[in-house]
């Protein structure tokens, strides 16, 4: 699996193309995972890139990957909790958080919690990326209750623009994962499990995974294919948008 979120390779491409890093661009990502959209990134640009997350094995896929491919150049992956860190303000152009928000703060305040910290983390003019879920209509309680959300803890498609907005941040492009790209993620968990067991089948690890795997695609199949999308949302930091 590419992603651990529903974004394609397609998409990646076109996010990156708007990004526009120069050489000296500074970039962090928190909860970047197997640093794909990272290295990815680096293979576009010669920019200097900070990876957060607190998966060991994740981050070590990250760096061995930058390692093979990326002598010489400037990056670090680092297996912490991003609350931890100690960054300075005002120094990072480009600040992403795919599907990663929770890492700033809880529930319904977690959208607005990346914008905070991205206005403190910016440079003037600066760019976040952010891919975040949203309701595409009114979840069913039956769905919140699996989900484990008292009520929706996410906003509508627009509701996220308009959190990040409230912050000092100019929209300048928005789009979302298409179904296609929803279900290659969701049924990519079977696959890749599925392949393990063939080769392990009485593994009981496994046989739990899958089982875990199989009630998620039921609730997504039941509620989440119609009801929750996944927005993609690039902002400027300025202080001249207006609303
Ligand atoms: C849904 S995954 C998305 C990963 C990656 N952006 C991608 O699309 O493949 C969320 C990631 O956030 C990381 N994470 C969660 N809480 C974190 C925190 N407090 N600090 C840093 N990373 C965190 C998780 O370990 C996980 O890899």
């Amino acid at each position: 699996m590419e992603y651990n979120s529903p974004l394609s390779l397609e998409k990646e491409k076109k996010l990156i193309s708007l990004l526009k890093m120069t050489p000296d661009s500074q970039v962090i990502e928190v909860g970047c995972g197997n640093g794909k959209f990272l290295l990815s990134l680096m293979e576009a640009y010669e920019v200097s890139v900070l990876g957060v997350d607190t998966d060991s094995m994740l981050i070590n896929q990250a760096r061995g990957a930058a390692d093979t491919r990326f002598e010489n150049r400037t990056y670090r992956f680092i297996c912490e909790d991003f609350q931890s860190l100690n960054l300075r303000s005002q120094s990072y152009d480009l600040l992403i958080c795919n599907g990663s928000s929770h890492a700033f703060g809880a529930g319904a305040h977690a959208v607005s919690s990346v914008a905070q910290h991205a206005n403190r983390l910016l440079k003037q003019g600066g760019l976040l990326l952010l891919g975040e879920c949203y309701w595409k209509k009114a979840p069913p309680q039956a769905y919140l209750d699996f989900l484990g959300q008292d009520k929706g803890i996410y906003s509508d498609y627009k509701g996220n623009i308009d959190l990040v907005h409230a912050q000092g941040f100019n929209p300048i492009y928005a789009t979302s994962s298409s179904q296609h790209e929803w279900d290659n993620f969701e049924w990519s968990h079977k696959q890749i499990t599925r392949e393990c067991l063939k080769g392990d089948p009485t593994n009981s690890q496994l046989k739990k995974k899958m089982l875990r795997i199989e009630t998620w695609l039921d609730a997504y199949l039941k509620w989440g294919r119609e009801h929750l999308g996944y927005g993609f949302y690039l902002f400027e930091k300025n202080t001249l948008c207006q609303k």
